[in-house]
């Protein structure tokens, strides 16, 4: 067995082969002088059952070259299996023609994965989990959940606390950590006027007097968050913080964050935080390392990995 990184998240990378006891292959992923993608690996793959952890994270085009390029360099050293592990995959959003003259990314990057040779893939809260079965190969989509109902049960008191999914395409996902929790639920009917840009509608639930925990999947501007921050404390609920997969935070989203009116943002280090991030007092992150290392051990020894969920 092989642990495989390319440059999105070497903490994370260094992390998970810390958790399995297992030194990262010894690889040379980096650019040309015109920025196109050079790798070496300097270790014997042939027969071996590698792993390959990289996120399409920011610059994700580079990630995602990066991540094609080093299969390519292992299905064409004999690995025997190459998983994909992909903590955040990116181009998950544009999933669906939603108007016309679109295209379905999430299918096209799909694509692009297993033709490069990937034979499995491993993935932590896919914007949508029908996304899938855009992959023609076995994928695991493995949650978050169990971390953050942890995390809140170690740093909140549950009485008069209520999970709020910030728009109805993320209610099944706060609902889930709701029912871990036992707490009510509330949704923000969040609108889309166009990408980038979000709108508070309504509330659907009473969270007056409330403390509201927001769960989503990505933060990217931090304007759902920041918007559903305003319109929660509008309508009377006494504190608002939030748990996130995916702290995509773009540029000035940190800085957005800490202006805010949120208590606290907490997202996991599936993409590796900024300088900016970390420079921002009411963001804070949790490590997922453990959960992705476990779901690489069970693959390797061929054990159930919906388990962990149990
Ligand atoms: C949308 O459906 C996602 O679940 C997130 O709510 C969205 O990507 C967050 O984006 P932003 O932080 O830019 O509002």
């Amino acid at each position: 067995m092989k642990l495989v990184t390319g440059n999105s998240n070497r903490a994370l990378a260094q992390s998970v082969a810390s958790y399995l006891e297992l030194p990262l292959t010894d690889c040379t992923v980096k650019r040309f002088a015109d920025k196109e993608v050079y790798v070496e690996v300097h270790e014997n793959v042939r027969g071996e059952d590698v792993f390959i952890l990289q996120s399409t994270s920011f610059p994700a085009n580079d990630n995602l070259m990066e991540l094609l390029i080093l299969t390519d360099a292992l299905r064409r050293s004999s690995a025997r299996r190459i998983t994909a592990v992909v903590p955040y995959f990116g181009y998950a959003r544009q999933d669906r023609r939603a108007t016309g003259r679109t295209p379905i990314s999430a299918k096209l990057v799909a694509n692009l994965i297993a033709e490069a040779g990937v034979n499995r893939v491993i993935t932590l809260d896919l914007h949508a989990s029908q996304i899938q079965g855009f992959f023609d190969i076995p994928t695991d989509n493995l949650y978050a959940a169990p971390i953050i109902t942890r995390d809140i049960l170690d740093n909140y008191k549950l009485e008069n606390t209520m999970i709020v999914s910030p728009d109805v395409g993320g209610v099944a996902r706060a609902r889930a950590v709701a029912q871990r929790l036992g707490t009510d639920l509330a949704i923000v009917d969040k609108r889309r006027p166009k990408a980038g840009v979000s709108e508070v509608m309504n509330i659907i639930g009473d969270v007056s007097g409330q403390a509201c925990i927001l769960i989503d999947d990505i933060v990217d501007s931090g304007g759902t968050l920041v918007n559903a921050a305003e319109a929660l404390l509008k309508a009377g609920a006494k504190e608002v913080s939030a748990y996130i997969t995916h702290g995509v935070l773009s540029e000035g989203a940190s800085e957005r964050i800490g202006a805010s009116k949120l208590k606290e943002l907490v997202v996991t280090d599936s993409i590796e935080a900024t300088p900016a991030q970390r420079a921002t007092a009411n963001i804070r992150h949790m490590g997922i390392a453990p959960l992705i290392g476990e779901a690489i051990a069970r693959t390797a020894s061929e054990q159930s990995v919906s388990s962990l969920f149990d």
